[in-house]
Parts: C-alpha cells; structure tokens; sequence
C-alpha cells in the first residue's frame, strides 16, 4: 500500500476505534440514565465501527493467524507495562493529575497478567491446543483480571467485592 494511503487508513482504524470504544460507554451511561433504547442505538453503531475497524485492519494486513495476533497482543501489552504507562504516571506524577495517575495505575496492573495470559494462549496454540482455561474474570471497576476459578473475595487493585466481577 502507498504511504499517504497506509497512513490515513491507520488514522481512521484509530478513529473507528475509538468510536466503537466512545458509543459502548454512552450505552452504559445511557442505560443507566433509563434510556434502554438510545443505549441499544449507541450498542449498534458501535458494532458498525468496530465493522469499519476490523476492514481498515484487514487492508493494512493487521489481522494474521491466532499464533501471531497472541505475539501481537503479547508486545502491544509488555509495551504498555514496561514503556508507556510508567511513562505517562511520570507525567501525570510531574503534573499531579490524581484520576489519571489512578486510572494508569489500574491500567498497568492489568497489562501485566494481559501479558503473561497470552503468554500462555501463545504457547498452547503453537502446541496445536486450545487454551485450558476455566473462567475469566474482570473486575469492571479497574478491570484486574483473574483466570481461574475462584476469583480473590475482593479486587486486589481495587478493593472492589467479587460480587461485580464480570464473568467470561
Ligand atoms: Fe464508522
Ligand atoms: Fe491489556
Ligand atoms: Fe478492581
């Protein structure tokens, strides 16, 4: 692909994701607000993003086989812990921005089993094996992630009761 034509493609496949992201939080917001059915509309075009997401990937050839998607995510996930969130809590640190260095900090404690999740996935996979894996959990408040069956009573980042953990 031409460069100029790489580089707006890469522009709108951040775009479309970040819209697919934005309209799934204004459907919770809206379903909490009483408003099921605008909650259901956002929920549909953020579908229709995520559509217009995943096509921009398949034509800058982002989308590979499950071995290597698993790398994908395994680098896109030791970035984060090792590079840019202590990066941006420096930041946040320097200019004493407390939600943000909260929700870095909540971000960073996930990435790290993210990480060493696929790790695992990537190894089974090329073992020619699914993964074992009983249920995942996310707690929907910093979005720690157990795998495993029986989550710790409470958030270990977080505090929250394991009661709200999101089951997968
Ligand atoms: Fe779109
Ligand atoms: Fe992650
Ligand atoms: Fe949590």
């Amino acid at each position: 692909m031409r460069k100029m034509t790489e580089k707006s493609l890469s522009e709108a496949f951040a775009g479309e994701s970040m819209a697919h992201m934005k309209y799934l939080i204004f459907s919770e917001v809206a379903e909490s607000e009483g408003f099921p059915n605008v909650a259901r509309l956002f929920k549909a075009i953020a579908y229709a993003e995520f559509v217009h997401a995943k096509n921009h990937a398949r034509n800058l050839d982002y989308i590979k086989k499950t071995p290597e998607n698993l790398q994908a995510g395994i680098e896109g996930e030791n970035f984060e812990v090792t590079e840019m969130y202590p990066a941006y809590n420096a930041i946040a640190e320097l200019q004493e921005e407390k939600g943000a260095k909260v929700s870095i900090h909540y971000a960073l404690e996930a990435e790290r089993i993210h990480e060493q999740l696929y790790g695992i996935a990537k190894e089974s996979v090329l073992s020619g094996k699914d993964l074992e894996i009983t249920d995942i959990y996310i707690c929907p408040v910093c979005g720690y992630t157990y795998s495993g069956k029986t989550p710790p009573e409470k958030c270990p980042v977080c505090n929250v009761s394991k009661d709200r953990f999101v089951k997968f």
